[in-house]
């Protein structure tokens, strides 16, 4: 077995995905969920709560009771909800790393998350698929995370070549690099590590597993795998970029095909994703 795959089987290796993360997701996948539902499982954490109120309230108030965070809670959406459980529970993970910028990491995850919600609305799925889309969105790149979590000295010395000019072109891409000297691949160490600590769902492990494969491949594969996998390449090509890459990748209209959009989806979709990137900008 690979060193790194048996590495984040050892129980004391990593710590396991915060339980905030699966009481959350138990939660959504709940049809009577309400944003409150999920707020209130927030107010047990004392970091989410302050986050709360910074995100929220800009009045002058000193001295916070549980009646304001109750109404400050109250006044958020699912979603931004959502956004601060997930970006504070996987950046506690990796509190103690390193020359990585974790604000671009997320940036780009939460992209990724939103642009995969967008399009599994658009392309009709139910609500919890949409979710599960919005999931493996958020988590596809933890895999970039554990490398730097488990082999950091060895990734650095990795991204720096994948950063000098004097690398030949083809051998700048991420996943190419990984392979070559882990023997393993980020999307493949993330669905490893999703699927031991945290959930067996096949749609949200194959999404982060393939997310870097062909179009090729990816078009025979399942929607939510295509909808990430657009939704990955799309961020990318509007520089919402996970601070690794190096290169902007340019997006073809022709990408879409294979999720089938007819032209009006296409154009709902690129409307929301100006309209989210005026929000993170
Ligand atoms: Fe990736």
């Amino acid at each position: 077995m690979n060193p790194l795959l048996k590495k984040i089987k050892e129980r004391d290796a990593l710590p396991p995905l915060p339980e905030i993360v699966q009481r959350i997701n138990k939660k959504m996948k709940d049809p009577e969920c309400a944003a409150q539902d999920v707020a209130m499982l927030t107010l047990s954490d004392p970091v989410l709560v302050g986050r709360i109120i910074k995100a929220n309230v800009s009045k002058e108030k000193s001295n916070w009771s549980f009646t304001d965070l109750k109404q400050s809670i109250a006044s958020l959406e699912c979603d931004e909800i959502k956004e601060m459980v997930y970006s504070k529970a996987v950046l506690n993970l990796f509190d103690n790393v390193s020359k990585f910028d974790p604000h671009n990491f997320w940036r780009h995850s939460l992209s990724v998350a939103f642009y995969s919600q967008s399009l599994a609305n658009i392309k009709g799925l139910d609500a919890e698929d949409q979710s599960l889309a919005y999931v493996a969105g958020l988590f596809h790149d933890i895999g970039i995370m554990l490398f730097i979590y488990l082999v950091p000295g060895i990734y650095e010395t990795l991204l720096s070549k994948i950063a000098d000019d004097q690398t030949p072109k083809k051998e700048r891409k991420l996943s190419i690099q990984e392979e070559n000297a882990f023997g393993i691949s980020h999307p493949k160490l993330g669905a490893a590590y999703i699927k031991e600590w945290w959930t067996k769902n096949t749609t949200i492990l194959e999404a982060v597993q393939n997310h870097h494969q062909t179009s090729s491949i990816v078009s025979k594969l399942s929607t939510t795998t295509r909808i990430v996998h657009i939704a990955n390449r799309y961020s990318n090509s509007q520089s919402i970029m996970n601070g690794i890459m190096v290169f902007k990748e340019p997006f073809k209209d022709e990408t879409f095909e294979m999720l089938s959009l007819t032209k009006k989806q296409k154009s709902t979709f690129k409307e929301m994703a100006s309209a989210h990137l005026t929000s993170v900008n």
